[in-house]
């Protein structure tokens, strides 16, 4: 059976991918803060599921995520999906900073962690929750869009590593447009999708061991079309 950690798998995206990582028969391991009741999924799958609270935001959360992964007993499979994207139109560092420490400090010490937990290991794969919104700078969210390009970036970097290594290594940067969740209940959304539908594109990602994969596939024309816009139409968005 094999053994998935999902770190923000509490709401959400994460979540739905935990039931479908469930459903497809792995061992599941969650964390995140505590905002949904977790109390059905768990009586669902008593045996196949551990859950524990642990705060990104904090340094070495990757020690908390390593005492999840023994009791689970290994693991092959590592998502970072915890991420924070409610930042207000008033923009200033005492809302940016806090939300960077989970979605650039906490991503880079857990992707960090479980890249060299799974050399160490020889096999394994880390999937990253990045954003079409890294693509670019947005007025609304510059910390939001910058943390989502710091990702997509380390992400490739790590890829790079993994295809130079000798061992079965596998690297995926999943990058939503829009996904119906908690995160984009107050925005205009086009192009839009279920947490169940996008979690069933991730693990059709995961089992292609897809370098890059959109969610829904058709942002994928954002994400090239982007590379074309001049600056100073950029400017003017
Ligand atoms: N929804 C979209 O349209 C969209 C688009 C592009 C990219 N994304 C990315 O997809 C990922 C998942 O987003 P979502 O839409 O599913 O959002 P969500 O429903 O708000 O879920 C976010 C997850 O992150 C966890 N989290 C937040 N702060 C944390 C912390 N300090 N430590 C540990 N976990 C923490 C949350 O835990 P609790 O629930 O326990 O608080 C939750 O499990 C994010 O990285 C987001 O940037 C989403």
């Amino acid at each position: 059976m094999k053994k998935a950690i999902v770190v923000g798998g509490t709401s959400g995206i994460g979540k739905a991918l935990v039931e479908l990582l469930l459903e497809k028969n792995y061992s599941v391991g969650l964390c995140g803060i505590e905002r949904d009741d977790l109390t059905l999924l768990k009586n669902a799958n008593p045996q196949h599921l551990i859950i524990k609270f642990i705060d990104c935001g904090k340094e070495n959360c990757s020690g908390e995520i390593n005492t999840l992964v023994n009791d689970l007993g290994g693991m092959d499979l590592l998502v970072f999906s915890a991420g924070i994207g409610h930042l207000n139109k008033d923009i200033g560092y005492t809302v940016e900073n806090p939300a960077n420490k989970v979605n650039v400090l906490g991503f880079t010490e857990v992707v960090d962690w479980g890249y060299r937990y799974f050399h160490k290991q020889g096999s394994g794969h880390l999937v990253g929750i990045s954003s079409v919104a890294g693509l670019f700078g947005f007025r609304t969210t510059p910390a939001y869009t910058a943390a989502k390009g710091y990702q997509i970036n380390y992400l490739e970097a790590l890829r790079q590593k993994a295809h130079r290594s000798k061992f079965p290594l596998f690297v995926t940067d999943i990058r939503p447009g829009f996904v119906d969740t908690e995160m984009t209940s107050d925005k205009k959304k086009f192009w839009s999708t279920s947490t169940h539908h996008a979690a069933q594109l991730i693990y059709k990602a995961i089992l292609h061991k897809k370098g890059i994969a959109y969610v829904k596939p058709r942002w994928w024309i954002v994400g090239f079309a982007v590379k074309f816009i001049p600056n100073w139409l950029r400017s003017r968005l």
